[in-house]
Formats: structure tokens, C-alpha cells, sequence
């Protein structure tokens, strides 16, 4: 199959239409089957709940091809397990995982020519998303519902690829207690932009949120968890309930114990032991992040710079984003069932 004529390793995070979607509708209480469409457009009331009251939950994730010529997705399952949860927090009637995995697969081979080439160091996300479509005055929640997924080719989400950034420590919170904070949902993004494009004023790359209750313990970034190591082997992970259950996150912390040896510790993390030395290196990771290191984090002026430096990311960091990456693409075995294929 030909691929596009683009300029692979040149791509940025950005959105490039491609040929075919996935739509299915849900009316009368029932999801319908779902089909591939050519329409990028989509028409609804002027007062759809989504429009009204931001009802609309998403996720992301990625197709690879690999090495040897293969196309795959990573853990679609996850983000299949990850919408449902999302959808039930907001009121909206989640898909079934068949219905989420065959989507992903017809949308994959429905735009295979859009699938960046191995070693270009692009790669094809996949966006789903379900959003409320009828009328909606009163608070309530719609009675349809649009699922949906789109794909686009894409290069690294942060400037620079995989150079390492400076973040600060944001002013604004992200996610309430006992509030939205874990699921995918578009109105965690919404509070966010105008925090970022603060933080980019400033000169920063992205936003640190700490825990909103006590404003102490370091939660993750707008679009990505945050990983420590203090360099002698361990892989420390900030524990929360307003985080989002990152899929990234989760696999590197199998990765760094099966694959990389290293123990693993699942805990409250402040911004105090960060800033005081406690780590040596530290990542966001995430589906468009993948490993992106953090250089600096800035504190309202007070500056901490890691080990690792503002030139290369550190050697922990590489060698968990090699060995990802590397089960991504297929040049490392993957554990049983991370590695879906589509049948091009
Ligand atoms: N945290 C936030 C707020 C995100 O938007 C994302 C992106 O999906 C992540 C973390 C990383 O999650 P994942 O690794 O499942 O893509
Ligand atoms: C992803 O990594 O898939 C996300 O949804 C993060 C977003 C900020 C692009």
C-alpha cells in the first residue's frame, strides 16, 4: 500500500485531516454498530448537551508500524476499560469494548496509507470521544449520544522531540477532590488552557498541578504523569485519586521492574522532595508524550535543575523510553497481549 507523500519526521502535534472516520449514534437508548464515513463534519443543534454543559469524555492512543512492516496498536483495551469509566462518571452511556476495539481497527486500516513509516519517528494517534448531541436546557444529561474516532499523523507533542523542558509549578488547580481529575473528560482540558497559555507567557512548557487539597504533593502536568528516579534504581510514581490513571505510566512501571530491574514505589510525592534533591531525573509520559524529560521545574521563581541536565535526556529516562518505544514498534518483545495487530 502507498503511503501519503508528507514530510514524516517533520511532523508536529498537530492535526492533519485524513480519509476516514468512525461514527456510531446512540438514539432510543442503544448504540447503533458504527460505521467508517468520509465526513470530517459534523451537524448538530445549536443547544447539543455537549455544547451547553462540555458533556464529552475522550481518549487517546496510537497505531505504530512496526519494523518489520506490521501495523499495531498498544493496549487499545485500556483505553477501551478507560472511556467506559469516563463515560459513567458523566452521565453518558459507555460503548462496549467490542464496539471501541473494532472502531479502532477499521479506523487504523481505513487511513493505513496515514500510518507513519518505522523509524521516521512519527506515529498515527487516534482520537475517541463520545459528546452529548441533543437539546439539553435544563442541567440534565442528553438522551443521544456520537461516538467517534478520527486519526492524524503525528511528530513529538513537545517542541524539540525528546530535548528536555522547563516546567512551572501552576497557580491554578486542576482537578477538585472527590472530583473529575481521573477520568478523560474535555472540561479538565478547559480549565487547563488558560493555565497554559499562561505558563507558555512565562516561557514554560508546561504546567506541574499539585494536589488541590493541600497544595504540597505533586499531582502531573496538563496532558501527562510525572515519573521520578533517583538514580540508583528506583522508579518513584506520585499516588493519587485526582490523577488520571495514566496507560503510559502504567506499562513503564511494568517495563521498569520486568525489563529495566528496577523497584518501583507507588507513593505521595512532594513538591518540598523534589526541589530539595530527592531525584536525579524525571519524566512526563503519556500516549503524546511519551518520555519527555523535565530539565527544570520552577516554583514561583525558585528554580530546581535535575542532574540530567537541559542538553539530553538522562540515561533512566532513555533507557524506559527505548525499551517502550521499542515494544511499540517491535524491535523488543512485548508481555502477552500489549501488542494489538490490524489487519491491513
Ligand atoms: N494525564 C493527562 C492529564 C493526560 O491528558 C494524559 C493523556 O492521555 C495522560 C496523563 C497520559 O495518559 P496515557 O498514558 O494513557 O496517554
Ligand atoms: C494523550 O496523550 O493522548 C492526550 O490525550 C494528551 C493530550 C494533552 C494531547
Amino acid at each position: 500500500m502507498e503511503k501519503k507523500n508528507l514530510d514524516w519526521s517533520n511532523l508536529t502535534f498537530s492535526y492533519v485531516k485524513t480519509d476516514k472516520r468512525f461514527v456510531a449514534n446512540y438514539t432510543n437508548g442503544a448504540w447503533d454498530e458504527g460505521k467508517l464515513v468520509d465526513d470530517d463534519m459534523i451537524v448538530m443543534s445549536e443547544d447539543a448537551g455537549v455544547l451547553q454543559y462540555a458533556q464529552t469524555v475522550f481518549e487517546g492512543l496510537k497505531a505504530y508500524e512496526t519494523k518489520d512492516g506490521r501495523i499495531v496498536t498498544f493496549r487499545p483495551d485500556l483505553n477501551a476499560d478507560r472511556l467506559h469509566d469516563s463515560a459513567v462518571r458523566l452521565e453518558i452511556p459507555p460503548i462496549s469494548k467490542e464496539l471501541f476495539l473494532k472502531s479502532v481497527r477499521q479506523t487504523v486500516a481505513g487511513n493505513a496509507a496515514w500510518v507513519p513509516p518505522y523509524g521516521t519517528g512519527a506515529t498515527l494517534y487516534l482520537r475517541p470521544y463520545i459528546f452529548g448531541i441533543n437539546p439539553v436546557i435544563g442541567v440534565k444529561p442528553a438522551d443521544d449520544y456520537q461516538y467517534r474516532i478520527f486519526a492524524t499523523p503525528v511528530g513529538p507533542y513537545f517542541k524539540g522531540g525528546a530535548k528536555p523542558i522547563v516546567v512551572k509549578v501552576s497557580d491554578f488547580d486542576r482537578a477538585a477532590p472527590h472530583g473529575t481529575g481521573n477520568i478523560k473528560a474535555g472540561l479538565n482540558y478547559a480549565m487547563s488552557l488558560h493555565a497554559i497559555v499562561t505558563a507558555h507567557k512565562e516561557g514554560f512548557s508546561e504546567n506541574i498541578y499539585l494536589d488541590p487539597a493541600t497544595r504540597t504533593k505533586i499531582e502531573e502536568t496538563g496532558g501527562a504523569n510525572i515519573i521520578f528516579t533517583d538514580g540508583k534504581g528506583k522508579l518513584v510514581v506520585p499516588k493519587s485519586n485526582s490523577i488520571l490513571p495514566s496507560i503510559t505510566r502504567r506499562s513503564l512501571v511494568y517495563v521498569a521492574e520486568h525489563y529495566c530491574g528496577m523497584t518501583i514505589e507507588e507513593r505521595e510525592v512532594t513538591l518540598a522532595e523534589v526541589m530539595g534533591g530527592e531525584f536525579t531525573e524525571c519524566g512526563l509520559c503519556g500516549t503524546a508524550a511519551v518520555i519527555s524529560p523535565i530539565g527544570k521545574i520552577n516554583d514561583h521563581g525558585r528554580e530546581f535543575a535535575f542532574a540530567s541536565g537541559m542538553t539530553d535526556m538522562g540515561p533512566v529516562m532513555t533507557k524506559l523510553r527505548e525499551t517502550l518505544t521499542g515494544i511499540q514498534m517491535g524491535t523488543v518483545e512485548a508481555p502477552e497481549g500489549w501488542i494489538v495487530e490490524i489487519d491491513v
